[in-house]
């Protein structure tokens, strides 16, 4: 039996991956994959990571020197990836697609959490307090939507958007017409975009063209009443000015399920921690923020369906194929 070594697990991946394999002698290990914990692969021709782990070229190196040949990404994105210099090294597969529901529909939880309340109502009638004072919301119906991004996400997202009656802007490099004709919306520039949407919501991935594509200077054309939702990827935002935003007062709200500097902290139970990300810190203690820690793709539906595609992404390698439809392409 082949062996892969699992890092950073939890135990939903133990779970689901334990339920749909037959093939693998799977090690289990919590660690995040990095130059301190990369040996643990040993022996293992193939390592399966997820989005914090830290694919280096000092870990491609341990990992070709243990024999690791096939890294199986367990996620869509692969920007913690060093693609160029893992080129004729490993051979780099991924689950392009699980639910692209649970990504989406947790981007509308954020909204409505955000705009409804929700989060400060749950805490008060815990305590009895029944008060609505403070919890004003406004209609989605009518509002406009501004999606970065119409791939996958993107598109279930524009059509959540639309059952709440929503107008849609969207942008992308690669737009999608026909998509945007059957919908009926429109794709603008970035810039149009921050500037007439009341929710922004990101669904692009993290490039060099994407990194802090919410700065300073696309703060500051957004609508004072503007929220901006990101379940992409935590580099599409510039952190300390979104703080600089919210706490001016020029943008409304902030749902987030991803954080530039997340690595250390997300998926993990840091409760008891003085948690020094002062970023971080002032995010989570506002009001009109939500953080979620990265879990937008947690749903059973989606963790099936990672497990079983990653499974037989091994499957193909080891069955000796040389050309597959998941492998990551360093052009992206
Ligand atoms: P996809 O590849 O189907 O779509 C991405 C779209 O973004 C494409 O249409 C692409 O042309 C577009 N794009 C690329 N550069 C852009 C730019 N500069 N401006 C605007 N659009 C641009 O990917 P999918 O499946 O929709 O996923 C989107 C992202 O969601 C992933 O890259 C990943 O980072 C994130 N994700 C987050 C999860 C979570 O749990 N929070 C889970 C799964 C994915």
């Amino acid at each position: 039996m082949e062996k892969i070594a699992f890092f950073d697990t939890k135990p939903y991946d133990y779970e689901s991956f334990t339920k749909y394999n037959k093939n693998y002698d799977i090690r289990f290990f919590e660690d995040k994959l990095n130059p301190g914990t990369a040996a643990l692969s040993k022996g293992c021709r193939a390592v399966c990571a997820f989005v914090n782990d830290d694919i280096n070229s000092e870990v491609i190196d341990i990992l070709r020197e243990n024999g690791t040949e096939l890294l199986l990404m367990r996620c869509a994105g692969y920007n913690n990836i060093d693609l160029k210099y893992a080129e004729g090294k490993l051979t780099i597969l991924r689950v392009p697609a699980y639910s692209p529901y649970a990504v989406a529909e947790h981007a509308m939880a954020l909204i409505l959490l955000l705009n409804r309340k929700v989060h400060k109502s749950y805490i008060r009638t815990r305590d009895y307090n029944f008060s609505i004072n403070g919890l004003t919301g406004f209609d989605l119906h009518g509002k406009t939507a501004g999606i970065i991004g119409t791939g996958k996400i993107g598109q279930v997202f524009i059509d959540i958007c639309k059952g709440f009656g929503m107008n849609i802007l969207a942008s992308d490099p690669y737009p999608n017409h026909e998509f945007a004709a059957d919908r009926g919306f429109e794709y603008v520039s970035t810039d149009k975009l921050f500037a007439e949407s009341d929710i922004i919501s990101l669904h692009c991935p993290l490039t060099k063209d994407t990194r802090y594509i919410v700065n300073e200077d696309s703060l500051r054309r957004m609508k004072k009443n503007a929220f901006i939702i990101n379940t992409s990827r935590g580099k599409l935002i510039d952190s300390e000015a979104l703080l600089r935003a919210l706490r001016e007062k020029r943008i409304a709200a902030a749902g987030l399920d991803v954080y530039e500097e997340e690595t250390d902290v997300f998926y993990e139970d840091r409760s008891g921690d003085i948690i020094d990300d002062e970023v971080l810190s002032l995010l989570v203690s506002m009001p009109n923020v939500i953080i979620t820690s990265h879990q937008a793709f947690l749903t059973e539906e989606a963790l099936s369906s990672i497990a079983q595609v990653t499974l037989s992404n091994a499957d193909e390698f080891f069955s000796g194929k040389t050309e597959f439809a998941n492998k990551v392409r360093a052009e992206y």
